[in-house]
């Protein structure tokens, strides 16, 4: 009872007069606009017992290292809270889950290197802006915070800035599960390339802001990236373009497309001829791009091997035939040798198939059934049959297996 009284006491004593008995020590909170602020009061901790009423919560430039799990309970009410330039490092699971009503949160200025996955996890995703911008402590710091903006569950995510994060790389399809941003904000990075899927799973964009980033150029995949966004504004000025030949592709996209671009901020850094000169409207001779025309001039030189090839080929043709009707006369004999040969040949199978079905000839290999006596017999009758058959200069190999089927011409003469 005693305690209670001394507590009440302190309450009274210490309460400024624009202040309420239940404002917790360091902030200032305002009933009329339902808002409560906490200042550079070098705060290491998240103040709890923040009056009901408050929609708002500042609290900035202080020392608060860690955002604890229960750091905002009791805040159900609470929609918009800023935390900018506090040193926060580290972000725990569900740090802000007590928050159902949290539409805007700025975490600008901080030096986050631990971002526990589910550390932007609120029940029925309320959150529709978040600023990150100069909040990453580090490359390992990004991967934490891709994690979490897929475990999140931000569904209703409108706005998220990452401006000023030293960014050099964007993880692929880390905005994927964000599917109804609209403004994204990458501005003051490092950013040097956009792949293919840098920006996939977003299907409502309505502002890409890349200026002030590292870009020298950007490739066809890039281009194909950027186009698949659709008709989105996006925003490239600032960046360090070279315009040189590798630029050709940027400068035909810039010529062509149906973005809303900012192109008079888009222009070339080097070389110094070209120093600040709109990259939109480039001429290739501009940019000093010979691509094209070597390619004419490959184009040209693959015509002219085509032709050099043909005229090659119908030069052995025509010597080909011309050697062929200087050798008529051979050819003449030639063929003619070859058709008396084939025929001799043939009258040969005429002449056996006639030996083959005569009877009186038919009982010899029947007769004789033991293997010495029936080659006799087989030699005695290819004696007879070479005997009978023209001299001619052409063997026929015949299977041997067959009764009588070789046929064995006479040693040539004529050779
Ligand atoms: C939040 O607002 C509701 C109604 O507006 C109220 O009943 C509830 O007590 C408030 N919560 C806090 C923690 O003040
Ligand atoms: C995020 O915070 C920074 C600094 O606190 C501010 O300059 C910037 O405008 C904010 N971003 C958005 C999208 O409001
Ligand atoms: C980022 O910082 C954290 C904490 O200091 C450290 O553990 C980690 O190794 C750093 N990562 C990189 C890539 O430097
Ligand atoms: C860009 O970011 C750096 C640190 O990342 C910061 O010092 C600088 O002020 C920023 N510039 C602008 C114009 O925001
Ligand atoms: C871009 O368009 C301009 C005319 O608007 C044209 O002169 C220039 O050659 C084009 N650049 C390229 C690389 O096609």
């Amino acid at each position: 009872m005693s305690v209670f009284a001394v507590h009440v006491f302190l309450g009274i004593l210490l309460c400024a007069p624009y202040q309420c008995l239940d404002c917790p020590s360091g902030c200032e909170c305002f009933a009329v606009t339902r808002t409560v602020k906490c200042v550079s009061k070098d705060l290491l901790t998240v103040p709890q017992s923040v009056p009901g009423y408050a929609r708002t919560v500042v609290i900035t430039g202080n020392n608060i290292h860690q955002i604890a799990p229960n750091s905002f309970a009791e805040m159900e009410n609470v929609t918009n809270i800023i935390l900018s330039n506090n040193r926060i490092t580290e972000m725990t699971s569900h740090s802000f889950s007590a928050l159902i009503n949290l539409r805007f949160l700025d975490l600008s200025g901080n030096q986050l290197a631990l971002i526990h996955p589910e550390a932007l996890s609120i029940p029925g995703s309320p959150l529709q802006e978040l600023n990150l911008s100069r909040s990453l402590y580090n490359f390992t710091a990004l991967t934490d915070l891709t994690t979490a903006l897929r475990w999140g569950g931000l569904r209703g995510l409108l706005r998220l800035d990452l401006s000023g994060n030293h960014l050099a790389l964007l993880p692929p399809g880390m905005f994927s599960h964000l599917p109804n941003l609209q403004q994204l904000f990458l501005t003051n990075n490092s950013l040097v390339a956009v792949y293919s899927g840098t920006f996939s799973g977003m299907n409502h964009l309505e502002v890409l802001d890349l200026t002030r980033n590292a870009f020298k150029t950007f490739s066809a995949e890039a281009l194909q990236e950027l186009d698949r966004l659709g008709n989105v504004r996006i925003l490239l000025g600032d960046n360090p373009y070279t315009c040189s030949c590798e630029i050709h592709n940027f400068v035909i996209w810039l010529n062509e497309s149906r973005a809303q671009l900012d192109v008079d901020a888009v222009r070339c850094t080097s070389p110094r001829a070209l120093s600040d000169t709109r990259l939109r409207g480039l001429s290739v001779q501009a940019i000093g791009c010979v691509v094209p025309v070597q390619a004419e001039v490959a184009d040209l030189t693959l015509q002219t091997s085509y032709v050099f090839l043909g005229l090659v080929l119908g030069f052995v043709g025509m010597v080909f035939l011309f050697v062929l009707y200087l050798n008529r006369k051979g050819m003449k004999k030639w063929i003619n040798e070859m058709r008396d040969a084939c025929r001799d040949v043939l009258e040969g199978y005429h002449y056996r198939y006639e030996i083959d079905s005569d009877p009186r000839l038919g009982h010899i290999s029947a007769d004789n059934g033991g293997g010495s006596s029936s080659r006799r017999a087989q030699g005695h009758l290819r004696l007879s049959l070479s005997q009978q058959l023209p001299n001619d200069t052409c063997i026929v190999q015949v299977p041997s297996d067959a009764k009588v089927k070789q046929v064995t011409a006479t040693p040539p003469l004529n050779l």
